[in-house]
């Protein structure tokens, strides 16, 4: 029987394609067919060195063979197993193991599926963990403006990203935010974490003020902000934000979706800034991107907190059908042990330096307004075109990638977070190329 197919004037139409200039893309496709450690194969038979790890999720470069093995041995042995009431050992082990790279004091995991549902678990925690502790006027959620938790509603509400909140109705009620901590006046072209700015964390005390402690459930926040177009926290202020959660029995939650599994040469921003968040929300880096997964993990006294009543009752009503998939918990795995062998995460911290001068190598350059950089991130923030935000760097986009190198741009700011494999001379090619796009660009 031949497949009922309506003929469609394209047939890129029917994929409705996320954070996408659909239109754009579609008359134009950029496609990626294979993919190998440091590159991208396009469908016109380029290579394409990553620049980003996907999305910022490849940590350990594309098909690592270690993942692809863990995934096809477990797909064919045990595919799915109930995610409630039932278990099985995959979930069990990876688990232990992410406690074993964690940092002391995080004793617990629970897997989502993405980033965005580890917010939304990490939210649900927070304001359920206060009741079952007798406190259950904290409710309030405090974000920080340019946040980026995702895209579900919570993850909306307590972020900051205007254009990704201003068109999807009011949003969940009780939520404030800080105010975000780029201060270019002050801070511009700073080499790793900006000297100013750490008294930002004092407008906690302001929100404190305002709504009363005992109204409070938490306060999520990036370690650095990716997504926004990579925004560093100025030296002192993440250990403030933690003194200040502490003295009023806020709940601190970092978001480490982008931060987790090495970006900045340590297991995750909490060990990188020595500063112990209540909860660690991670995704991405945890399969090396390849499965979808996330988890949230949590100290022992947010989990204790729900371990009362009777022992047959369910203490936690929340939960994904595919929270600990067999697949998903092979694959972080076979992740965790291939950083582990390949020792990437110190490898990152190695080369971070080496990163920071390539990067920082593009001051001067046309449009260039500040560079940042941390681990293995980096941020070039160009002039936008006047009465055009965000094309000048749209357009370095396109650029780069015709000269076979993959970047990524938010507003008019292009970031970099390469797999924590890259070598010396890939890093002198990719900046190099987009040193020569941006000589280029108008
Ligand atoms: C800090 C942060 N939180 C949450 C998310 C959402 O993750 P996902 O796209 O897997 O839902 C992202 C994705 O970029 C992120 O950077």
């Amino acid at each position: 029987m031949p497949l009922d197919r309506k003929a469609t004037p394209n047939d890129l139409n029917a994929f409705w394609m996320p954070f996408t200039a659909n239109r754009q893309f579609k008359k134009n496709p950029r496609m990626f067919v294979a993919a190998r450690d440091m590159h991208y194969t396009t469908s016109d038979g380029r290579q394409v060195l990553d620049g980003t790890a996907g999305l910022w999720c490849c940590n350990a470069g594309h098909c690592r063979p270690r993942i692809t093995a863990a995934i096809q041995r477990q797909a064919a042995e045990l595919d799915y197993a109930p995610a409630f009431q039932m278990g099985h050992p995959v979930a069990f082990d990876l688990a232990n193991r992410l406690i074993g790279i964690a940092p002391r004091g995080i004793e617990h995991v629970f897997y989502t599926n993405s980033g965005s549902e580890s917010v939304e678990t990490a939210l649900k925690l927070a304001i359920a963990y206060h009741r079952a502790r007798g406190e259950g006027a904290r409710t309030r959620l405090i974000g920080r403006e340019r946040g980026y938790h995702g895209v579900n509603f919570g993850g909306i509400s307590v972020g900051g990203i205007v254009n990704n909140r201003k068109v999807f109705g009011t949003l969940l009620g009780g939520v404030d935010h800080l105010p975000h901590t780029h201060l270019p006046a002050v801070n511009a072209f700073s080499k790793g974490q900006p000297e100013n700015g750490a008294n930002l964390a004092d407008e906690l005390e302001r929100i404190v003020a305002l709504h009363g402690a005992e109204t409070i459930a938490a306060v999520i926040v990036e370690p650095v902000a990716g997504s926004t177009g990579v925004i560093l926290p100025p030296k002192g202020y993440l250990e403030k934000l933690r003194a200040i959660t502490r003295k009023h029995g806020i709940l601190l939650i970092f978001d480490e979706v982008i931060t987790g599994f090495g970006r900045l040469g340590a297991p995750f921003a909490a060990q990188y800034f020595n500063v112990l968040p209540d909860m660690m929300t991670t995704a991405k880096g945890l399969t090396n991107g390849v499965i979808p997964m996330g988890a949230v993990l949590t100290t022992a006294d947010v989990h204790d907190a729900f371990m009362t009543g009777p022992e047959h009752m369910i203490e936690l009503f929340h939960g994904y059908t595919y929270s600990g998939n067999p697949i998903a918990s092979a694959a972080g795995i076979a992740t965790l042990e291939t950083y582990r062998e390949e020792a990437l995460f110190e490898r990152a911290a190695a080369i971070a330096p080496y990163w920071e001068e390539a990067l920082h190598s593009l001051r001067g350059l046309p449009h260039v307004i500040d560079i940042r950089n941390m681990g293995l991130i980096g941020a070039v923030e160009l002039e936008p075109l006047a009465g055009e935000p965000t094309k000048r760097a749209f357009n370095a986009f396109l650029a780069a990638f015709d000269k076979g190198i993959l970047i990524r741009t938010t507003g008019d700011i292009i970031a970099m977070s390469p797999p924590l494999i890259i070598e010396k001379p890939q890093i002198d090619e990719l900046i190099g190329t987009l040193a020569g796009v941006l000589k280029t660009l108008a």
